[in-house]
């Protein structure tokens, strides 16, 4: 099992990422959110290879990115000179600098598997937050996507970079077997060539969905009180984006 954010296979997911989003509808989006909050500067949270950053880095946004992957940080460096970009875990991190707006997107939070270091994340975001901090994440929503993977589904995408076309096959079904809303996503990375198929990367992992209401009790439980909930639907998932702002003062 070879993960797609390491050991040379960050490309992979650079190529194929930036067919499966659009980086320019995403900044657009969620700059738009951050204006409407009047905040200045953000913290991306599994900034990836900084697709998303390239757009905040050229905007009057102050902006640094935080990954666990040091081979994503790493080339969200060389791919962004500019950008400030951190190794380390969302669970129970630092940046020395309080911020005002952390950021998660590209359902990032499927990757809080346990309560545990969901709550470590909240808690850690709070202590980089100034007062009145925002909290803006998306994620996988259970009650829509469980009910198409219940029995196991195929999924293919198809992306094109560079002159290349890869292909994802993919498998996703409901875990019933652990706490959480989890499900089992194995998929089959291929580069296609003169009618050749070849095998580049497979990736075996389980991840986390949300209902509306588990997220909104973990934040109240955490302090947070929620600003909107924005049905957003991304490329291949039922998704909602919560606003979520420290309750003040802070706790
Ligand atoms: C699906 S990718 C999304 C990347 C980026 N937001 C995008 O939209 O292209 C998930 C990212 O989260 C990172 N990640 C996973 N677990 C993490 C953790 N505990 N702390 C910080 N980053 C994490 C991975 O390394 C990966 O870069």
């Amino acid at each position: 099992m070879q993960s797609l954010y390491s050991n040379g296979f960050e490309h992979i997911y650079d190529a194929m990422y930036r067919s499966f989003i659009n980086y320019q509808d995403e900044y657009d989006f969620y700059s738009a959110l951050l204006n409407t909050y009047f905040k200045k500067s953000i913290l991306e949270i599994g900034c990836g290879t900084g697709n998303l950053a390239a757009h905040f880095i050229e905007s009057n946004i102050q902006y640094s990115g935080l990954d666990l992957s040091e081979d994503m940080v790493k080339l969200a460096n060389q791919k962004n000179p500019k950008g400030d970009f951190y190794q380390g875990n969302m669970a129970n991190f630092k940046v020395g600098r309080e911020i005002d707006a952390v950021l998660i997107t590209g359902r990032t939070t499927s990757y809080l598997l346990e309560n545990k270091d969901l709550n470590g994340a909240l808690q850690s975001i709070k202590e980089n937050l100034t007062e009145n901090g925002l909290l803006i994440f998306d994620f996988i929503d259970a009650s829509r996507f469980f009910n198409t993977i219940k029995n196991g589904k195929a999924v293919k995408h198809i992306a094109n970079y560079n002159g290349i076309q890869y292909l994802r096959s993919s498998h996703m079904k409901v875990n019933t077997e652990l706490n959480n809303f989890m499900f089992d996503w194995k998929a089959s990375y291929y580069k296609e060539t003169n009618q050749e198929k070849i095998l580049i990367a497979e990736d075996d992992s389980t991840v986390r969905a949300f209902t509306k209401d588990e997220w909104k009790l973990l934040l109240e439980l955490n302090d947070y009180e929620i600003l909107e909930c924005i049905d957003r639907k991304s490329y291949a998932f039922d998704t909602y984006v919560y606003v979520a702002r420290l309750k003040n003062p802070k706790l």
